[in-house]
C-alpha cells in the first residue's frame, strides 16, 4: 500500500529555531580532548583546535552548543578552566572517573565557537550541583561584563578583552538523577534554579534560562518533577529541558525503529504539564521545549563496562565512543523528524554530543576525522530543515511494534522555505523488508521540479563508517522520484532515511 499525506501553505505547526539544529560539547572522554583539541595534530591550528574537524564541525551545520556538561557540570568550578593553562588546577572529575587538566576552557571553547562561524552560539551551563547563586552570577559576570569589575577585568588580563556574550544559560544538568553529583529533589533544585534565575537576571534581564526537567521520561518523578520546578521558576526561566537516548534491546528492531513515537509523546507530555502549570499561574507566557540532549546511545553497553572496568582517573579516556549503523541513522534520522514535527514548541534542542563521545564526528589521535552515518541525516536537515513546518499528517500502513503497537512505516515532515517557496521534505521507510510508495498532494504549493532526493540506506543495515572504512556509508540520489500535476510519487527504500528537495 501506498503511504500519502497532503502538504498546503496554509497549514503550518510553527517556524524553526535554527537552535533546533544545536549540539552538545562536554568534558567527557575524548570530546575535547583528542576530539576538537589536539595540539600537535598535523591539523592543529594556532590555537591547538583540529581544523579537520572544524570543517566538519561546518559542514554539520551546528548552532547552539552546550558546554562543558552534562554530569561534568556539577563539578565543575570555572575558576578553574581560565587564565594561564600552565597554571590550571588538575582535578577529578567525578562524572566520568576521569582526570581534567583544564588545558581546555572558557575562552577556548569561545574561541572555537567563532572559528565554527557566526550562526554558532554558546548555551552555557552553570553548575548548581555542588554549588550555587553566588558561583553562577560571578561566571557570567565574568563571562558577559563589557569590564570595569574586578571579575570582568580578569577576563580581560586573561586576553579576552570582548565579552562573551553568552545569552543562553542552563540552570544546572539532569538535577533528578541520583548519579548527579549534588542531586536535589524537585522542590530543592525549584528554589535554587529560582534563586539563580533571579540573581542572574539582576545582572541581565534579557538572558534566556533553561531549567533542567527529567533526565528522561522513565524517570519515577517525570512529569511531577517539572510542573514542581516550574511552579517555583514559571515567570523566571524560557525553557524546560528534555533529555532521550534510544537504543535497540533485546533485538527489538521494529521497536527501535519506532523511537520517535517515544519522543513525539514525551515531548506533547512536557507541553500538556508546561501549560498545566501556566494555566493554574494564570499565565499567558508560554515555557518553551529545549531538548538539550538526544541521540541514539548503546547506554547498556556503556553501563556494563563501566560496571566491569572502572576507571582509575585516566586522562580523556575513549568513553561512549558508539559506532553508529544505517539502522541507527534511520531511528537518529526520524528522531530529528519528531522534533521538526514540533518546531512550535520545541525551540532549542541540542544532538548529544558533537565529537567521539556518541557522536557524528569521530578522530583519531594523530590520525584523521570522518562521519558517522548519523552525520547525513543531521547535516541535510541543518541545512534544508529552515522556514516553516508544514502539518504533514500522513496516511501509512502500518507495521507492529512490541513497545509502540501498530506504527507508521512512513515518518515524515515538510519545512517550506518563505522567501523561495521551496519545500524539503524528510521521510523515514521503518520498514525492514519492503520500499514503501509514496505519494504526497502538493497543488498549493506552486513547485516545479524535484531538486534532488537523497537517500541513507544500505543491502545491509549494519553498516557503518569506520577508521578503516570511513566512506563505507554515504548518501545516494535515489531514482525515479518525480513531481507531476502536483503530487509527489517516490519510492522509500526498506529502512532509509530520505531528504526530497522540492523547488
Ligand atoms: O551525554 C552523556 C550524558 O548523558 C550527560 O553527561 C548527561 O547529562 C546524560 O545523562
Amino acid at each position: 500500500r501506498t503511504a500519502r499525506f497532503t502538504l498546503d501553505p496554509a497549514f503550518t505547526v510553527g517556524e524553526v529555531n535554527p537552535r533546533l539544529f544545536g549540539s552538545f560539547v562536554e568534558h567527557l572522554g575524548r570530546c575535547v580532548y583528542d576530539g576538537i583539541y589536539e595540539p600537535g595534530h598535523p591539523s592543529a591550528d594556532e590555537d591547538g583546535l583540529r581544523t579537520d574537524v572544524l570543517d566538519l564541525v561546518r559542514e554539520l551545520g551546528v548552532t547552539a552548543i552546550r558546554y562543558p556538561g552534562g554530569n561534568f557540570v556539577s563539578g565543575y568550578r570555572w575558576e578553574d578552566s581560565v587564565g594561564p593553562a600552565g597554571e590550571r588546577p588538575r582535578r577529578l572529575d567525578l562524572a566520568w572517573r576521569s582526570t581534567e587538566t583544564n588545558r581546555f576552557g572558557l575562552s577556548e571553547f569561545i574561541g572555537f565557537l567563532r572559528k565554527i562561524g557566526p550562526h554558532a552560539e554558546p548555551m552555557l551551563a552553570v553548575n548548581l550541583g555542588t554549588r550555587g547563586v553566588q558561583e553562577a552570577i560571578r561566571l557570567q559576570e565574568y563571562a558577559n561584563h563589557p569590564g570595569g569589575t574586578e571579575l570582568s577585568d580578569r577576563r580581560i588580563a586573561h586576553g579576552d578583552k570582548d565579552p562573551f556574550g553568552i545569552s543562553l544559560w542552563c540552570l544546572g544538568n539532569e538535577m533528578d538523577g541520583p548519579w548527579q553529583t549534588g542531586h536535589k529533589t524537585a522542590e530543592e533544585y525549584g528554589r535554587l534554579a529560582a534563586e539563580t534565575a533571579r540573581a542572574m537576571r539582576q545582572i541581565d534581564p534579557s538572558v534566556e534560562l533553561v531549567a533542567c526537567g527529567s533526565s528522561s521520561r522513565a524517570m519515577p518523578t517525570f512529569a511531577a518533577w517539572e510542573a514542581t520546578v516550574l511552579a517555583e521558576t514559571y515567570d523566571l526561566v524560557d525553557h524546560i529541558s528534555l533529555h532521550a537516548y534510544y537504543e535497540e534491546t533485546d533485538g527489538d528492531r521494529d521497536s527501535f525503529l519506532a523511537s520517535a513515537v517515544d519522543m513525539e509523546s514525551f515531548i506533547e507530555s512536557v507541553v500538556a504539564t508546561c501549560d498545566h502549570v501556566g494555566a493554574r499561574l494564570k499565565s499567558d507566557k508560554r515555557i518553551s521545549l529545549s531538548f538539550d540532549e538526544w541521540n541514539v546511545w548503546y547506554q547498556a553497553r556503556f553501563q556494563q563496562e563501566a560496571e566491569e572496568n572502572p576507571l582509575d582517573w585516566p586522562e580523556a579516556p575513549r568513553l561512549l565512543e558508539d559506532n553508529y549503523s544505517v539502522t541507527d541513522a534511520v531511528v537518529f534520522g526520524s528522531l530529528l523528524i519528531a522534533l521538526l514535527r514540533h518546531a512550535d514548541r520545541v525551540t532549542v534542542a541540542c544532538l548529544a554530543q558533537l565529537v567521539n563521545v556518541i557522536a557524528p564526528i569521530m578522530t583519531e589521535p594523530g590520525g584523521p576525522a570522518w562521519r558517522q552515518t548519523t552525520f547525513f541525516p543531521f547535516a541535510q536537515a541543518a541545512r534544508y530543515g529552515r522556514g516553516q513546518v508544514l502539518d504533514v499528517r500522513v496516511d501509512s500502513p502500518t507495521y507492529g511494534t512490541a513497545k509502540y503497537g501498530e506504527t507508521d512505516l512512513l515518518h515524515a515532515t515538510a519545512v517550506r522555505d518563505p522567501e523561495t517557496g521551496a519545500v524539503t521534505v524528510f521521510a523515514v521507510n521503518r520498514g525492514q523488508d519492503a520500499a514503501l510508495p509514496l505519494e504526497a498532494a502538493l497543488a498549493g504549493l506552486g513547485l516545479d521540479r524535484v531538486a534532488e532526493h537523497l537517500v541513507v540506506a544500505d543491502a545491509d543495515p549494519e553498516a557503518r563508517n569506520t577508521l578503516a572504512e570511513p566512506e563505507r556509508v554515504v548518501p545516494h540520489a535515489a531514482e525515479g522520484t518525480e513531481l507531476a500535476g502536483g503530487t509527489l510519487k517516490a519510492v522509500l527504500e526498506p529502512l532509509s532515511w530520505n531528504m526530497i528537495r522540492l523547488v
